[in-house]
């Protein structure tokens, strides 16, 4: 039998993605550098940002730090540019950097509603325009903007979350048509509930933990590694022809009513 050892083969492509000083970034970032990816880190808290590179190099991976803030147009222009220069190719990209500014609607400052509209939706067109430019000239390259559940329906005081992670699933879809012709696949990964920093205070509350637990039918919380599969599944080959989609995360949390 004809051996396809490469269809899921990293070598040779460097990864960038963003926020992942820990959390989920980072482990999407591990995940890539075992497929075989060079990997460059980026988060905007430097502090962070060096560990997780020191983490990642204790365990042998060929791993850059790059701290910039997503939502600042130039910052991300000159940081892709550094990265760039010589040559050097972003043939990964994951928007990853997320927050989360929790408030009822009708009292949400402007603030909050900028703040995470910034970062979760304005942060991924700014860093994916500041690389496609190199990956048309390529002829390729993948592009992973990780959403949410809230890409799909929303809880209250997460209006302006559900609002970014609704408009990052559709501006996949815009990615996908716009680049698609140059080779260019941009999907999305929408995780379930993942124990994470950004959600340490919900499954520390016995109520929600409950419910996340009962509602989710893998009955429990998801990790950041079981993110990985799908990761490495979408900048890979075997997703060449794989091109708009959303693949959610979540132990079956969408498909249960
Ligand atoms: N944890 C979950 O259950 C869950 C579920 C669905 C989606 N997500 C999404 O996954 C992503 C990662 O979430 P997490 O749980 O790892 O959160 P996290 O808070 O642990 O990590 C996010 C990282 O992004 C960095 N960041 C924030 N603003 C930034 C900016 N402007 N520029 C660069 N970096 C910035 C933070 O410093 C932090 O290190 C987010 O987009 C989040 O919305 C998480």
């Amino acid at each position: 039998m004809e051996k396809s050892p490469s269809l899921f083969s990293l070598q040779g492509r460097r990864a960038l993605v963003t926020g992942s000083g820990r959390g989920l970034g980072f482990s999407l970032a591990r995940g890539l550098a075992r497929a075989g990816a060079a990997v460059v880190l980026n988060d905007v808290a430097e502090d962070r940002l060096a560990a997780g590179v020191e983490l990642l190099r204790g365990e042998g991976a060929a791993v850059e730090g790059c701290r910039f803030d997503v939502t600042d147009p130039l910052a991300v222009q000159q940081a892709i540019a550094q990265l760039t220069a010589d040559g050097g190719a972003i043939d990964i990209l994951v928007n990853n950097a997320g927050i989360h500014r929790y408030a009822a609607l009708d009292t949400m400052s402007l603030a909050q509603w900028n703040d995470v509209l910034s970062v979760n939706l304005t942060g991924a067109f700014l860093v994916a325009q500041a690389v496609i430019g190199g990956m048309k000239r390529r002829g390729g390259g993948k592009i992973i903007n990780i959403c949410s559940l809230m890409s799909e329906g929303s809880r209250p005081t997460t209006g302006n979350y559900t609002a970014a992670k609704g408009g990052l699933k559709l501006l996949t879809k815009s990615m996908a048509v716009e680049w698609g012709a140059h080779g260019v696949q941009a999907n999305g990964i929408g995780p379930g509930y993942i124990l994470s920093d950004m959600t340490r205070h919900l499954a520390a509350d016995p109520q929600f933990d409950g419910w996340v637990r009962s509602r989710t039918p893998a009955g429990r919380w998801g990790t950041p590694d079981d993110l990985v599969g799908a990761a490495v599944f979408l900048a890979s080959p075997a997703a060449d022809f794989v091109n708009g989609h959303v693949i959610y995360v979540d132990g079956g949390w969408l498909a249960a009513l």
